[in-house]
């Protein structure tokens, strides 16, 4: 990359916004000193693909979105998230296929990251589909939730171009590794997913596949 000016007038939203219209649901407040030691959730973390067909509480989903991208702290012009992110660009956005959360219906949620909500995107079960998109791993309608990741890439190739894939894949494992160590600390377990056909999951979240696309995925669920 050569330098060159940026061009300020031009730098993307850094939030999706979806229409007001859509069904929100405000999340606990996040939990900010209890749980499990670092170290200790370090070494227990393990990927798990057996899970207990069992509810989780709406307070530990909570915890686990607000590790992997919530808002930690904010300066004057700019809000600063839990993982790390190239430019502060913060190109990865969060969706949750929810499966078996207290006080929360089945569904496709996409995670507001500015007031700790959940957009409801589509109402009902959508496990054995995001399997099927995933060569049949049948952890993903066995958890209790999946979050999935993906990537509007324009976001951050305003600033570096052609090293924005590099980039983004960075920021995701950050984020990832965040809410693998978040979900050990709360008595759960998870799974990361690289493993899936892109368009097949683009389509249950409804994104394009272009502007915007699927990175990453996680389960996550009660161990057996
Ligand atoms: C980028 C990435 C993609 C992965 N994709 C899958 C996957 O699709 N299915 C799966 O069962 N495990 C997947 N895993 C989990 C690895 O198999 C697991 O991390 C590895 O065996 C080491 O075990 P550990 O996570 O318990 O330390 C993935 C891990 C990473 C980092």
């Amino acid at each position: 990359m050569r330098s060159r000016a940026l061009d300020w007038s031009r730098k993307p939203d850094l939030y999706k916004k979806y229409p007001a219209g859509l069904e929100r649901f405000t999340l606990e407040e996040p939990e900010r000193s209890e749980g499990l030691p670092l170290y200790s959730a370090i070494s227990l973390r393990r990927s798990v693909r057996d899970f207990k067909n069992r509810a989780v509480s709406e307070s530990k989903l909570s915890q686990v979105l607000w590790a992997s991208q919530g808002i930690t702290s904010q300066s004057v012009s700019h809000q600063f998230r839990a993982a790390p992110s190239a430019g502060a660009l913060y190109p990865v956005e969060t969706y949750c296929l929810i499966s078996r959360v207290d006080n929360l219906m089945s569904g496709i949620y996409h995670y507001q990251i500015t007031d700790h909500k959940l957009t409801l995107l589509r109402e009902g079960r959508f496990g054995q589909t995001l399997a099927g998109a995933a060569l049949s791993q049948s952890l993903l309608a066995e958890a209790s939730f999946v979050i999935i990741w993906s990537a509007i890439v324009e976001r951050a190739r305003w600033k570096y171009e052609q090293r924005v894939y590099r980039y983004i894949y960075l920021d995701a494992g950050h984020i990832a590794q965040n809410a693998a160590l978040a979900a050990v600390s709360c008595g759960l377990s998870s799974c990361p997913i690289g493993a899936f056909f892109d368009d097949e999951v683009n389509k249950i979240i409804g994104i394009d596949g272009e502007k915007e696309t699927v990175i990453y995925m996680i389960a996550i669920g009660e161990p057996e």
